[in-house]
């Protein structure tokens, strides 16, 4: 039986790269999206999700609108020089023809985990605040999600938004604190380990070789967003493979090597958004902000050449 699962998504690029990644693997049952402020504002990103979909033929997957700022403060503004303007790499394709349901992101999410206790994955891929929104809405679905699988954090590895910080953390860090600090099964897919995977121009050109189309829309999207990595990192050639290493998680998580801490989510001053899991080594994790708090699976090592096959091989 394919696992059943929910994203949760700011598209974005590698979002985009993502669903499809996703909607082409027989092993997940994308059972709906739900859209998050990010790399866009919300609105954005559920125009990007609609499409994606339309372009994908899958109409038949609702896409529900979530939150339009973090759960405390105004959404810091999204970031069109990695993206595109349209979240898209500037490709300016034509709007969609759907529409989202009428329940909020945090509605459908609690209504579909409720409705099958221990099926359903939360699979975030943006900001956490739709995910602690349906926590307060229905604490209870922490007891009856299957797990949850995020993109985010950086446990032992610098932030890319900030120096201390990873984007999606960023944008909602008192949202992240809820979702590391809930008793579930929880996952973090985050820079400790996507910063290790480089999709390189060689393995990008197999997009636009390919006969699929999703791939030919890859190949469309993703220069745009190639081009700010190259700018923004000295020597890197490619793209860094974020999202879509959190699809390869739920198929093979083999792939990675997890260790389990608590973590704490920084929420103030400069260090905003810094994932903090207790260290290996030392007794942090009997000091009072780790005190009572659930273990997380961080995931610190990943086989980059195997998920990289993993990715090009359900496209290329
Ligand atoms: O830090 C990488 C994350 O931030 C990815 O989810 C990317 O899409 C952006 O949202
Ligand atoms: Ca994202």
């Amino acid at each position: 039986m394919p696992q059943k699962i929910i994203i949760d998504t700011d598209p974005g690029v590698d979002d985009a790269m993502a669903i499809f990644f996703a909607l082409r693997s027989p092993e997940l049952d994308v059972i709906g999206l739900t859209t998050i402020f990010g790399n866009v504002e919300t609105e954005l990103a559920t125009t990007n999700a609609l499409r994606l979909l339309e372009q994908a033929g899958r109409t038949d997957i609702p896409v529900a609108n979530g939150a339009d700022n973090p759960l405390t403060g105004p959404f810091g503004g999204p970031v069109p020089f990695v993206h595109g303007d349209d979240g898209q790499g500037n490709t300016n394709f034509p709007p969609p023809t759907t529409r989202p349901i009428d329940q909020t992101a945090a509605q459908f999410i609690v209504e579909q985990v409720m409705a099958a206790p221990g099926e359903i994955t939360l699979v975030p891929i943006g900001p956490l605040t739709n995910i602690a929104l349906a926590l307060r809405l229905e604490p209870r679905i922490a007891e009856n999600v299957k797990a949850v699988v995020l993109m985010g954090g950086n446990a032992l590895v610098p932030g890319n938004a900030t120096p201390a910080a990873e984007a999606n953390i960023h944008n909602d860090p008192e949202a992240a604190d809820v979702v590391f600090g809930a008793d579930w099964d929880v996952t973090m897919v985050g820079l400790d380990v996507t910063h290790k995977v480089n999709m390189t121009p060689a393995h990008l050109d197999r997009y636009a070789a390919s006969g699929d189309p999703l791939a030919r829309i890859i190949a469309q999207i993703v220069p745009f967003y190639r081009a700010y990595f190259e700018r923004s990192f000295p020597g890197a050639q490619g793209i860094y493979v974020h999202d879509s290493s959190a699809i390869a998680y739920l198929i093979d998580p083999a792939l990675f090597t997890v260790e389990r801490w608590p973590v704490r989510v920084e929420t103030q001053g400069f260090s905003r958004g810094k994932t903090w899991p207790t260290l290996p080594s030392g007794n942090s994790g009997v000091l009072p902000p780790w005190q009572n708090r659930p273990l997380v699976n961080v995931c610190v090592a990943v086989d980059a050449a195997r998920l990289l096959a993993l990715e090009l091989g359900r496209l290329t």
